[in-house]
């Protein structure tokens, strides 16, 4: 418990007892909001890598854990007599900051903290959640708050909460690691991921009509993995409110990911009204974006409003020719195919590092030298003969865009025949050299990007997305290329031509 002693002095600075005496100071200049929030990462900054990962002990920083709340209280949730419950409440974003605002309308503290209700698999960070309150409460080193250390999905929920507010942990997990079936019932076999079963426990625990407040990786909303998530929200609640979290790299400490705000009323026989749609930052705040239907069928995607004010293309790669499909090559599974030298019957292999836009791809080595080559027992559809680009399948938050994609140089088919590529690259394939090239660099244009991200809220690049893109019309663009050099200008110019082309066919 070393980790939460250093963690706690930095509470009590005065008391002359800290070993991080300028830390500690400087924390003290800081509201508390984001004193607490401080303290809670530097404890998780003392766990390893590993567990930090494992636990997504990532904290919701004090703009967004005040914007999730003024939604909860703009919808309803009763500062005076509410009762909160967080399932996953190490650093206490909602709880301490909630505690304050409870006190703000005059609830006393002792009352506040009976209303104040937390779990959390670490116990370090339980204890510091206790004492985060208490400070908040002015209740010394005493809290009587309710906070319980264990696995938040392993535990027996009743409906008893006035308000669930949860930034849960995510990442794979098994049914072995879970209790019961609830699982199933927001999340297919073979791809449960923890934030949807606790978005199911979230609101199993909340009572009918109480409001569940949730900070969670935006995957839910278009990712064809969360169809059965997305119809248990709309069979169980009220979807009320949906916010973009960004930049995606200045949520969390320490971590990129895209993450939405979502905000339901536990309800069986859900009203159909429109669901709010909002953009939060840590400088604007809430921004509303506009209020819109979200579909009834389980498997269309959720509206994503930055997408629908941009002009749409309407058309997706097949209207170029070219086809998608995901890397071939697991390296790590198939090492004993992997060559240094080349050899018959073995093909180069182009890796995600080798595509770099506005250059030729071409196949290179570790030491981005020699290629690497992979061994084929028999002819094989997985390598890759006719023109091609190949895209980088994973983003990092030091890239500025999601789709990297590069033409494959044609010496490369002059050589060697053909090339395979890893399995954190997508091949774009086509019959003619000069479609797939045009579709490469449309690709690489902010413009598809743009589109694209708003399409998906994971940093992978999904094939069945790329599939379904939205892309303006080859003529269009064949047309603004010939207007336009610059390919951002020409793919902007035929977005808008595309619509207007679409409009008048419309109104024809
Ligand atoms: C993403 S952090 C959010 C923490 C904090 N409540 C906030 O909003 O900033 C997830 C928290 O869930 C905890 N956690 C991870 N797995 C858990 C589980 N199975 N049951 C309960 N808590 C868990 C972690 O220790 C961590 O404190």
């Amino acid at each position: 418990m070393a980790r939460v002693r250093l963690a706690r002095d930095l509470l009590h600075i005065h008391d002359g007892n800290t070993q991080f005496g300028s830390f500690a100071r400087a924390l003290s200049t800081l509201s508390v909001d984001e004193r607490h929030y401080w303290v809670g990462v530097f404890y998780t900054l003392l766990l390893s890598a590993e567990v930090r990962r494992d636990q997504a002990a990532y904290f919701t920083p004090p703009y967004l854990a005040n914007a999730v709340l003024d939604l909860a209280v703009e919808y309803g949730f009763d500062l005076k007599e509410g009762s909160v419950l967080d399932p996953a409440a190490g650093g206490a974003a909602f709880l301490s900051t909630i505690a304050a605002r409870m006190t703000a309308v005059g609830a006393k503290p002792d009352q506040v903290a009976s209303r104040l209700h937390g779990v959390d698999i670490d116990p370090g960070l339980a204890r510091i959640s206790c004492g985060l309150i208490a400070d908040r409460l002015g209740l010394g080193g005493v809290s009587t708050i309710d906070m319980q250390v264990c696995d938040a999905l392993r535990r027996h929920w009743k409906p008893e909460f006035d308000l669930v507010v949860a930034n849960p942990p995510y990442g794979r997990v098994t049914p072995a690691v879970l209790a019961g079936d609830h699982w199933k019932k927001v999340a297919h076999s073979g791809n449960i991921n923890k934030y949807a079963v606790f978005v199911e426990l979230c609101l199993r625990a909340a009572k009918p009509g109480a409001l569940v407040a949730l900070v969670i990786p935006s995957s839910f909303r278009t990712g064809p993995l969360y169809t059965k998530l997305r119809g248990y929200l709309l069979e169980q609640a009220q979807v009320l409110c949906v916010g973009d979290v960004g930049p995606r790299d200045e949520v969390f400490a320490d971590v990129a990911q895209d993450v939405s705000v979502l905000l339901l009323r536990k309800t069986s026989a859900a009203k159909r009204a429109d669901t709010r749609f909002c953009m939060i930052d840590a400088t604007a705040g809430v921004t509303d974006i506009g209020a819109y239907p979200l579909p009834r069928d389980q498997e269309e995607p959720w509206p994503c409003p930055t997408l629908n004010a941009m002009p749409r293309g309407g058309a997706t790669l097949a209207d170029y020719g070219v086809s998608a499909k995901a890397g071939y090559f697991v390296w790590n599974r198939e090492g004993d195919r992997l060559r240094k030298v080349e050899e018959a019957d073995a093909y180069p292999l182009i890796w995600a590092k080798n595509v770099k836009p506005g250059q030729l791809c071409r196949p290179a080595g570790k030491d981005g030298k020699a290629a690497d080559f992979v061994t084929f027992e028999e002819m094989s559809p997985s390598i890759v003969r006719q023109p091609a680009a190949v895209l980088q399948r994973t983003t990092n938050n030091k890239q500025p865009r999601r789709l990297v994609a590069a033409v494959v140089d044609p010496a490369v088919y002059a050589r060697w025949g053909g090339f395979v590529t890893e399995n954190h690259t997508i091949v774009l394939m086509g019959d003619s050299a000069a479609d797939v090239a045009q579709v490469c660099q449309l690709l690489n244009t902010a413009a598809a990007d743009a589109r694209y991200r708003a399409l998906s809220g994971t940093a992978a690049v999904s094939v069945q997305l790329l599939r379904t893109l939205d892309l303006p019309k080859p003529e269009c663009l064949a047309a603004a290329t010939k207007i336009h050099a610059d390919p951002e200008n020409a793919a902007l110019a035929a977005y808008e031509a595309s619509a207007l082309l679409h409009a008048g066919r419309h109104v024809a």
